[in-house]
């Protein structure tokens, strides 16, 4: 059941076109496949198709009816087909009872797909894999009063009345695609429309599609549409190619969203954005995925995957498009320390992990299962290298020449490198490795100032650590952005060692903050090193001065960089540091060294005391956070300590409780300390203005919410203050910042409060989401409890993803200290629901096991909790090849 990447073999037969006719009845949808083939090999061999949970109602070949064909339960075989030849195959399906939300099924009394990666074959007998390409047309057919909206691929070429208050539309894409991008919607849904006059001056048609009573909420999608649909043509050079482009959103859906040509569907979570019911990430976020889905038209649509192990492909590259998309958009220092936190949360553990894996996999049993964190945001980082070694001009050249080279084929990650490399000049060969190689490299550096020879030398190791199936690793390539600051807190402009280029303006500033945390307006000077062999020394010329330096400036590599800088070095660069990303860092730094000391001190029966010094260089953050010029994003993360789940992978041996507490007894600290000023920026930030989303305001949203945090962490919260703010709040983003803070108290205040955002919001599916989830992440020992009712309560339902999500997902991840509760019932509570869900939607299923993936390394009396809890799925019957997958090898 394992598919190894090194069994590729291409198609044995391509299709010319197929013609789909799709006849929706309430309780049965019959579908009629007329494919045309034609060989594709020498010799003879048999035509399968992949085909599952299908009911086969007749097959025909050249236009006669024919038994000769044998079907099991995963493909259809016909054994000499000849070499050109036309097969007619009727099948009938139950989109009612497909719980598993992939193939055709249904979402809030509306039909719609989700082929990739491998639905198709649930909808019909097919050869359901990327490297075939073919036109479609598709007939659908359905009810006018159920469906009066019929839609499906490419351009609408006819429609039509049926009788029997029947009607029929037909769609017809003239680019050949894949057939995981059929799509299909069938419905009672309305939509807004707009329209966008393409580079070459093309009018395209722009609607999207929602449910009745949600078209008010559509407007912010349409506009981050059409900022992409404009971005995508000035930055590469991309235009959109047919007349229509719809969006349709559905409640129900696995992952965000879906990038079928010219009708990407959605999750609603991601469409649907106005100030009363989205908060301001959520708003970013719906921008965000808009443009993912439009940017794959060329990244993935036009320019597919041979294979899902070119996954990455596809997703690292419009990943890395969509984040810069955002960064142009939006503060792009901002962006990228948001992205650097969810890689480091997410996709470092999973790197760290027994399910670790290369952005290109070599293998799996279920390729659901690798649509990954490394996949997307490790793959985003990668391909953010080749920028960095390139620089914007050459890059920009080498996707011209991959879009010329492979524009309407199937192609792999090697090709897209080739281009890269044969554009450029670039050596990549070395570079490649990331593609193969799983684990975070861990990087050391070491400086050293000979001030007699007035030369810094700053050597630079590596090691990849081993992970499962890859013991021995080798050397990288790794490109290091470097900058060396002089006492006065200037980069210095020296004489970089041979072979390294000063990175030009246009990497710098792509790599770096323009405000914030600054003391200086000077402009930065980085250097970028490139490491590629296991040890390496670089040698600085004419260093006046002894140097701090500024190493991986805007996390130039997705790596764990250790130094032998000091204290007093992390807190002068937190100050002068020229980049952003590395001013932010070194506050980041400092806290963890801290929390680290205070939890050595308490593991071994002390007493955990807050640093001093720390708490000195957090006032000077406070005071610049207060200036009235402050960049507020950045400050709202730079005042913010590091997460939970980043401080626990500082640890050999993770005890959450520890971690939690330590963690709070800093914040109390603080709070305790710097009472007044807190409550000042809260003030200063609070001006009573009507609601506006520019980033200045979500800005002061942000750093606002974050002090309002800290007061309620510290001596004497401010409920009342809480209280006020979420009664008074003109937008979601500051109310549920109220609701979430008073989550974590226990009271009358708190019962009173949720009582009244669930009366509020009970028509608004997505901000009851929001009622659950933070209830689930309340780290109060009465969440376990409440999570009991919870799951019954009856607006809970195991069937809709994005609810169970808000639920056993937000509990289980951003929950430690409950979810690893000594006694077991986190455990028992996650495990319950995976064993539920494993039947009912494998795929959502299989995801609920993240937070069980690092068993290993958590206290011994926890691991053997959350052993048994994996075993207890692995022996369940029937489990589903998803679960079994992630379960065995988590296992192992
Ligand atoms: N290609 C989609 C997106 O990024 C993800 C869909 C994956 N769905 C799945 N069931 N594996 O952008
Ligand atoms: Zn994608």
């Amino acid at each position: 059941k394992t598919i190894l990447l090194k069994d590729y073999q291409p198609p044995k037969y391509k299709v010319a076109d197929v013609h789909l006719d799709i006849r929706i009845f309430a309780g049965k949808t019959l579908v009629t496949a007329t494919t045309r083939f034609t060989k594709n090999h020498d010799g003879a061999e048999p035509l399968v198709l992949n085909g599952e949970r299908l009911k086969l109602v007749s097959v025909a070949i050249n236009g006669a009816a024919t038994t000769n064909y044998t079907v099991d339960d995963k493909t259809l075989t016909i054994p000499h087909p000849g070499n050109e030849f036309t097969t007619v195959i009727e099948t009938e399906i139950c989109p009612e009872e497909n719980t598993a939300l992939e193939g055709l099924y249904m979402s809030g009394g509306n039909y719609c797909t989700q082929c990739e990666a491998e639905g198709f074959r649930t909808i019909t007998y097919f050869p359901d894999r990327p490297d075939v390409m073919t036109i479609f047309t598709t007939r659908v057919e359905g009810d006018k009063k159920t469906c009066p909206v019929l839609l499906s691929n490419g351009n609408l070429i006819e429609d039509g009345d049926c009788g029997d208050g029947r009607h029929y539309a037909i769609w017809h894409d003239p680019f050949p695609k894949p057939c995981y991008l059929f799509a299909l919607v069938a419905g009672d849904l309305v939509h807004i429309r707009d329209s966008f006059t393409t580079m070459s001056g093309r009018i395209v048609d722009l609607r999207i599609y929602v449910r009745a009573g949600d078209e008010n909420q559509c407007d912010w999608a349409m506009e981050s549409l059409k900022r992409s649909m404009e971005w995508d043509e000035k930055t590469y050079g991309r235009e959109y190619q047919l007349d229509r482009f719809n969006i349709v959103a559905v409640s129900d859906f696995n992952m965000g969203a879906m990038e079928n040509t010219s009708l990407n569907i959605f999750n609603t979570a991601l469409v649907l954005a106005r100030p009363e019911t989205a908060t301001d990430m959520d708003f970013e976020r719906v921008e965000g995925v808009i443009a993912h889905e439009y940017f794959h038209n060329w990244t993935g649509n036009r320019v597919t995957c041979r294979d899902w192990f070119q996954l990455s492909l596809k997703e690292g590259l419009t990943v890395f498009r969509d984040q810069e998309f955002t960064a142009d958009m939006n503060s792009r220092g901002v962006k990228r320390i948001d992205d650097v936190v969810r890689l480091r949360n997410m996709q470092f553990p999973e790197d760290a992990g027994p399910m670790a894996h290369p952005i290109r996999p070599d293998n799996y049993i279920e390729i659901n299962n690798f649509y990954t964190l490394t996949v997307y945001e490790k793959g985003a980082e990668v391909i953010r290298m080749q920028h960095t070694l390139l620089g914007d001009d050459k890059y920009r050249k080498a996707t011209d020449l991959y879009f010329d080279r492979y524009d309407g084929m199937a192609v792999t990650c090697d090709d897209f490198l080739q281009c890269m490399q044969d554009s450029s000049g670039v050596d990549l060969s070395q570079f490649k490795l990331w593609y193969s190689q799983a684990g975070t490299p861990e990087v050391t550096a070491e400086g050293h100032y000979d001030a007699a020879a007035k030369t810094y030398h700053l050597t630079l190791s590596q090691t990849v650590p081993p992970t499962p199936g890859q013991p021995d690793k080798k050397p990288m390539h790794i490109p290091v952005m470097v900058g060396l600051v002089g006492p006065n807190g200037h980069d210095l402009d020296v004489t970089p060692p041979p072979s390294v280029i000063p990175a030009k303006a246009g990497i710098h500033t792509n790599q770096t903050m323009d405000s914030g945390l600054r003391r200086n307006d000077e402009k930065g000077v980085s250097y970028l090193l490139e490491l590629k062999d296991s040890k390496q020394t670089f040698t600085f010329k004419n260093v006046a001065v002894k140097p701090v330096p500024s190493i991986l400036r805007g996390f130039s590599a997705p790596v764990k960089l250790h130094t032998n800088l000091s204290d007093d070095d992390y807190r002068f660069l937190m100050v002068h540091d020229s980049d952003g990303f590395n001013r932010w860092e070194s506050g980041q730094i400092l806290a963890l060294r801290m929390m680290g000391r205070m939890i050595d001190t308490v593991e071994s029966g002390g007493a955990a005391v807050t640093d001093p010094a720390f708490i000195d260089s957090y006032g000077l953050m406070l005071d610049q956070a207060n200036a009235s010029n402050a960049d507020r994003a950045l400050m709202a993360r730079a005042l913010s300590l590091p997460d939970l789940a980043i401080i626990a992978q500082q640890r050999k041996i993770v005890d959450p409780d520890t971690i939690f507490t330590v963690r709070r007894r800093v914040l109390h600290d603080l709070a305790a300390r710097y009472r007044d000023q807190i409550q000042a920026i809260y003030d200063s930030c609070n001006t009573p203005t009507t609601y506006s989303n520019d980033a200045e305001s979500a800005g002061r949203r942000a750093l606002k919410n974050v002090c309002l945090r800290l007061l309620m962490n510290g001596p004497n919260p401010p409920v009342s203050l809480a209280r006020q703010q979420y009664e008074s709040a003109n937008n979601m983003t500051d109310r549920v910042a109220a609701l979430s803070v008073l989550a974590e108290t226990d009271g009358a205040d708190r019962d009173a409060v949720f009582a009244d955002f669930f009366k509020r919001f009970e028509q608004y599916p997505l901000v009851i989401d929001k009622w659950f989830s933070l209830q689930a992440s309340a780290p109060i020992p009465s969440t376990l409890d409440r999570i009991a009712t919870l799951k019954d309560h009856p607006a809970f339902s195991l069937l809709n993803p994005n609810r169970v999500r808000s639920l056993f997902a937000a509990f289980a991840m951003n929950n430690p200290v409950c979810f690893h509760a000594k006694d077991g019932r986190g455990y028992d509570i996650l495990t319950n629901a995976i064993i539920a869900l494993n039947t009912k939607n494998p795929q959502i299923a299989a995801r609920l096991l993240g937070p069980l993936r690092e068993w290993r390394r958590y206290t011994p009396d926890r691991q053997a909790k959350m052993k048994a809890a994996l075993e207890r799925i692995l022996a369940q019957e029937n489990l589903s090849p998803d679960v079994f997958e992630i379960v065995s090898k988590t296992l192992k």
